[in-house]
């Protein structure tokens, strides 16, 4: 068994990787990043699962039924970044360490993607490195956790 379970949650749109705006998050699909960070967890040897949804309350239900499940959560929010207050409440509610990552650097594009509502409540923020991001967020979340244990 792992020493540790991590959850991957992809908000709104990001199912739509590989044909969405390339030219900003790339060519790779979701299922492609997935894969990635599946590769990656067992080199790391920790448990994994990914989560989609474009629905804001599924994604603060899936935070709750995390918290006896998993030891933190890498969250790409999408668009709820910059809006979602309940998600923001739903990760401090359950407490687990979260690293949020975004596949562009959000502080270079427009000034409404500038503010997350996630960030005050995450361990700390990867934006800009493309799919790596998720790979930098998980290993970044790994490393706090065997600090912390
Ligand atoms: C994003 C950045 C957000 O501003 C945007 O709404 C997304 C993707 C990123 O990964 O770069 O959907 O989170």
């Amino acid at each position: 068994m792992s020493k540790f379970n991590i959850l991957v949650l992809h908000g709104p749109n990001l199912n739509l990787l590989g044909r969405r705006e390339p030219d900003i998050y790339g060519h790779l699909t979701l299922a492609n990043i997935n894969e990635i960070l599946e590769q990656e967890s067992a080199r790391l040897k920790v448990g994994l699962s990914c989560f989609q949804s474009n629905h804001e309350g599924l994604l603060v239900d899936t935070i709750h039924g995390a918290v006896d499940n998993y030891q933190g959560i890498v969250i790409n929010a999408g668009a709820y970044t910059h809006t979602s207050v309940a998600i923001r409440d739903a990760l401090a509610g359950v407490g687990l360490p979260v690293v949020e990552v975004h596949l562009s650097n959000i502080y270079c594009r427009e000034e409404f993607r500038h503010h997350s509502y996630i960030a005050p409540v995450a361990v700390g923020q990867i934006s800009g490195f493309g799919a790596n991001s998720y790979c930098l967020g998980l290993h970044a979340l790994v490393n706090y956790l065997e600090k912390s244990s």
